[in-house]
């Protein structure tokens, strides 16, 4: 075990309100109402459910992974507010594997094998990353898509245990998505400080891995084709909505970095940081 530095700085406040916020709205699968009576009952909607969920439980096991496998490298660079955090994200991701797999107990079926589905397996490998800010970028798409996917699921309202299920996750997506906003600007608010080029370098080499990842989507949609028209999502439309607000998500982050870098902004209020996540870009 290695403890870098005894006494942490704790200066960064917007990362500190966004972790108590999480401390503070944890919830469990077990506040769930499991019993109430299962609408989707037809067979073949269990199957086609079954087919869709894969990618999502597959996208909450390896956000867990990741996220666990950060908060020691974050302890190494001294980012002691962001390994903070970072605990309740894997309390989220854990949360959210849990109500994955309980919901195919509930539906009696089991997802796809990664043998039989390559390309969610390719998705999350493209994410995969040793530095926060490179993970980062990457997990926007897959967060974004959670999130989208979420609302989805709310609005055709399959089934009550569903829905209560996306309701709780799009809290929590609210939340990863304000971090990622906080971590990225302030990553970039002290590399254009240090070295504007470095700062711009970077910039490229994140909307690069964005785009790497948003390339791997329709792949999995393509898997998926036939099941997702069954029940009223327009596949399309999806990826449209999730590439740009994925983009625009990860451009404000850079450009308010670079604000602040110029003095042109303060670093933006806690209570506001934490609230992005609800904000419609
Ligand atoms: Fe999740
Ligand atoms: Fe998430």
């Amino acid at each position: 075990m290695k403890i870098y530095k005894v006494l942490p700085d704790l200066k960064k406040k917007k990362h500190l309100a966004i972790w108590h916020k999480a401390l503070r709205s944890q919830w469990s699968a077990e506040d769930l109402n499991w019993s109430a009576p299962q609408r989707i009952t037809k067979d073949k909607l269990k199957d086609q459910m079954a087919t869709i969920l894969t990618p999502i439980l597959m996208g909450e096991q390896a956000a867990l992974y990741s996220v666990s496998g950060l908060i020691p490298k974050l302890g190494a660079t001294c980012e002691v507010e962001s390994q903070f955090y970072l605990t309740t994200w894997a309390v989220d991701e854990a949360r959210h594997t849990e109500l994955f797999a309980r919901y195919y107990q509930r539906i009696d079926r089991e997802p796809m094998s990664i043998r039989r589905y390559p390309a969610g397996y390719l998705f999350q490998s493209a994410i995969v990353s040793e530095d926060a800010a490179e993970w980062l970028a990457g997990v926007l798409v897959s967060e974004v898509l959670a999130k989208s996917v979420m609302e989805e699921f709310r609005r055709v309202d399959l089934d009550p245990v569903l829905s209560e299920i996306a309701h709780g996750i799009l809290e929590d997506e609210a939340r990863h998505l304000g971090f990622n906003h906080i971590y990225l600007e302030d990553r970039f608010a002290t590399m254009f400080r240090e070295a504007a080029a470095e700062g711009r370098t970077f910039s490229e080499h994140l909307h690069k891995r964005l785009q790497a990842v948003l390339a791997l989507v329709n792949p999995i949609f393509d898997r998926m084709d036939a099941e997702m028209k069954a029940i009223g999502v327009d596949r399309v439309e999806l990826y449209e909505k999730v590439a740009k607000e994925a983009r625009q998500r990860l451009e404000k982050s850079i450009a308010c970095g670079e604000k602040v870098a110029l003095g042109k902004a303060l670093a933006g209020d806690p209570a506001e940081a934490a609230a992005i996540g609800r904000q419609t870009v």
